[in-house]
């Protein structure tokens, strides 16, 4: 009891950095297996109590400048909401490769957020290479998310040598009225590619925190108070 005590202190306390379960800078992002299997093998289907504890330590909610958070429905469908700690707008922080190489996967839907070959939002049940996006970290704590699948392409201009960007990255977004917006169309500098990864109390959303350790935890707890009276 007490040790378990001690892990749940150190695992809302610990910066999340020092809790990173395994090593992902091995990770093959060209190997769709490769990917899943690293990741799935430290987060996802997680029998270890502790473990999915842990995990929780990574939800968070996504705040479009737009005024939104980003959304993930179980029938896989993406959305904004204005509203604060909405169920499907609790998100997991999956990191796949460090440094800023991550998956978003909804806590309630368990699906992961991906992006399609058009730039199109959209879900998966297992992680893939469209579900994996880089971050970039801006100045005030908002981060943009574009698709490792559709990096910005640079083309040589022949006269003068200078490499030049032709596209910009496709960023996840969420437009003025809280729809998923074609990444084809978004630009850095739009207020709905930028998102700022909000912290999630677990006091507001209870029913996301319901680990197996913890009902037996209250259960034994509750036990003793019945043998002591
Ligand atoms: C998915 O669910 C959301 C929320 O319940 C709903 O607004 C949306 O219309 C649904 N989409 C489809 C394709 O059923
Ligand atoms: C989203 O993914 C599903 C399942 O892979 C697919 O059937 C569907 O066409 C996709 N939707 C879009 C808009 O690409």
């Amino acid at each position: 009891m007490k040790s378990f005590t001690l892990i749940v202190i150190v695992a809302i306390f610990c910066p999340v950095d020092c809790l990173s379960l395994g090593d992902y800078s091995t990770v093959d992002l060209s190997d769709r297996h490769d990917v899943e299997n690293h990741v799935n093998r430290f987060t996802d289907d997680a029998d270890d109590d502790i473990v999915a504890i842990f995990n929780a330590i990574n939800y968070r909610q996504f705040y479009c400048r737009t005024g939104f958070h980003l959304q993930i429905f179980p029938n896989g469908s993406i959305g904004g909401t204005p509203e604060d700690h909405n169920r499907h707008a609790i998100l997991k922080l999956v990191m796949v490769q460090t440094p800023n190489i991550v998956a978003l996967k909804g806590v309630d839907s368990g699906l992961y957020l991906a992006m399609d070959r058009h730039g199109q939002l959209n879900t998966s049940s297992i992680l893939t290479r469209s579900c994996v996006f880089k971050e970039e970290q801006m100045a005030d704590y908002y981060s943009r998310f574009s698709s490792v699948r559709h990096p910005s392409k640079r083309k040589r201009d022949p006269g003068t040598g200078e490499e030049k960007t032709m596209d910009d990255p496709w960023y996840i977004a969420l437009d003025q009225k809280g729809l998923p917006t074609n990444a084809q169309m978004t630009k850095p500098e739009y207020k709905r590619v930028q998102f700022l990864p909000r912290a999630v109390d677990p006091e507001k959303v209870p029913y996301l925190y319901n680990f197996p350790v913890v009902q037996q935890l209250q259960e034994i707890r509750s036990r003793l108070t019945k043998n002591r009276l």
